[in-house]
């Protein structure tokens, strides 16, 4: 071999910039290749997997910086590659962004994809440039990425309270009492709907309390069996059964120093009540098979969706530990009571989606906000946050239209809003357009007739009881539909 050519070789080069490594996986030959071919165009590395799991091990050697997947591929699929590769990138502190192929009219797997961590999706058959530019951006933002995670544990635990959206007055007492109770050991239970913000408050006061340092255990008493609730509560002691081969911790000596959150304890079997309750009255505990009792220190928060005041009169809890309990009653009102919050959640919720999937989204229409508004929200400020994380990764501007939000809900347009229910004294005094009122309300009707009868104008004149050349008039009239609209019907 060639000295010179050698010496060559180990000398410091100045190395131009490595181009991005993008491993496409996908189980169709004819994209792979067409993706390849228009990604080398355009500088990058690839590399193409046919499989889920040549794909993993093409992930383990060639390192790429960014994945581009099918989501629908025989074995494992694009969701599950998905999750592996982000944890295998998450073992390794390096950053890996993911964008996924889904088949057209499959957006709900592709919504799921992006909670699990996808940067982005695209939907087949896709334009080159759209591709282009979400691979563009997954890059820089993945490059930015390793700062942020920095950045986030920085800044550490946050003032609890602060977590809390809303400031309707309703809430406002909540915060109160919060502050009021959590530097004492008083125990206390929080009692709302499912999705109100009852594990949050149970966070509130632990990290508000001086028992902070302490560990906050929590225990969903409707998930444990009820033959296992003594072991998993109390402990036991090895040898006390067949198949206790050690010692085993129970909760409650686990939350020594700290709180014990008892979540859903409407749940409890009235067997595991009372040990329970003598347990809080006590302060001790006896695992299972051991000769001694434990001295155990734990504040007890508990929560339930349930009217545990009814339970008691049904029989079905103990009186006395629900009055142990229940030193203190937090009540978190449905989202239903307190519609002046959602304006505020919405916009807590868009931002925090907007960060997390990188959208350039800031807000949504008045006609979307108004559809929210009315909504009864069963599923409290959960089922809000879902909403809105749909809305956010399904969004294609800056601002959120209806067409991102399920279907479901758009449904109560039918129903008369709060405001309109009460035509209030005060703006009869001020006078109304009663004509313009009521064009208001029949154009309402129209467009939610229209829209669950997907436009179909027959039906929907049959739905609202009116006969076809009815509708057809109405619509002209309210300028929803001009006349070369229905000519042609
Ligand atoms: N006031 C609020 N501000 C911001 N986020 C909230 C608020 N209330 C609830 N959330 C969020 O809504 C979700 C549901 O809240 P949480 O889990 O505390 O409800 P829960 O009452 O315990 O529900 P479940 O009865 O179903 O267990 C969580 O993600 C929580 O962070
Ligand atoms: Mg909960």
């Amino acid at each position: 071999m060639d000295r010179h050519d050698s010496r060559a070789a180990s000398e410091p080069r100045p190395s131009p910039p490595s181009p991005a490594r993008i491993l496409i996986v996908d189980d169709e030959p004819g994209i792979r290749e067409v993706l390849s071919a228009l990604l080398r165009r355009d500088g990058y590395d690839t590399r193409s997997a046919e499989s889920g799991e040549q794909g993993l091990s093409a992930f383990a050697e060639f390192k790429p910086d960014l994945v581009l997947t099918d989501l629908q591929m025989p074995g494992i699929d694009g969701l599950d590659l998905l999750g592996r590769v982000k944890a295998a990138a998450a073992r390794e502190q390096r950053t890996v962004a993911v964008i996924v192929i889904t088949a057209h009219g499959t957006v709900d797997t592709a919504v799921r994809a992006m909670r699990e961590g996808a940067f982005d999706y695209v939907t087949k058959p896709f334009l080159n440039d759209e591709l282009r530019a979400k691979i563009g951006r997954a890059l820089e933002v993945a490059k930015l990425s390793a700062d942020n995670v920095r950045l986030r544990s920085a800044l550490g635990e946050r003032y609890q309270l602060d977590r809390f959206v809303g400031q309707s007055s309703r809430m406002q007492e909540v915060y109160q009492l919060i502050r009021q109770i959590r530097g004492t050991r008083i125990n206390c239970l929080i009692c709302g709907e499912s999705g109100t913000g009852k594990e949050l408050v149970a966070q509130a006061i632990h990290y508000g309390s001086d028992r902070k340092g302490g560990p906050l255990i929590s225990v969903n008493c409707g998930a444990i069996p009820e033959s296992l609730f003594e072991s998993e509560l109390f402990g036991y002691k090895k040898g006390a059964f067949t198949g206790a081969q050690r010692d085993k911790v129970g909760l409650f000596e686990a939350a020594s120093g700290g709180t014990l959150f008892l979540d859903e304890v409407g749940e409890l079997p009235l067997s595991a009540q009372v040990k329970v309750l003598r347990a809080l009255a006590e302060r001790r505990v006896t695992p299972v098979g051991a000769s001694a009792e434990l001295a155990i220190d734990v504040r007890i928060v508990a929560a339930t969706n349930r009217n545990l005041n009814d339970e008691v009169k049904a029989g079905r809890f103990r009186e006395d530990l629900y009055y142990r309990l229940n030193v203190v009653q937090i009540d978190l009102p449905p989202l239903r009571d307190r519609r002046e919050d959602i304006p505020d959640l919405v916009r807590h919720f868009i931002g925090r989606f907007a960060a997390e999937f990188r959208k350039p989204v800031s807000g949504l229409t008045p006609e979307g906000l108004s559809i929210l508004s009315r909504w009864r929200w069963p599923g409290n400020v959960r089922e809000l946050q879902n909403v809105m994380e749909r809305a956010v990764a399904l969004a294609d501007g800056p601002l959120i239209t209806p067409a991102a939000l399920p279907g479901r809900i758009q449904e109560e347009d039918l129903a008369p809003s709060a405001e309109e229910k009460d035509a209030s004294d005060l703006e009869m005094k001020a006078g109304i357009d009663l004509e313009a009122r009521l064009m208001e309300t029949e154009r309402r009707y129209l467009r939610a007739a229209l829209k669950i009868t997907a436009g179909n104008r027959t039906h929907a004149a049959k739905q609202l009881g009116i006969t076809f050349r009815s509708l057809r008039y109405r619509l002209i009239k309210l300028g929803m539909a001009s006349e070369e609209d229905l000519g042609r019907e």
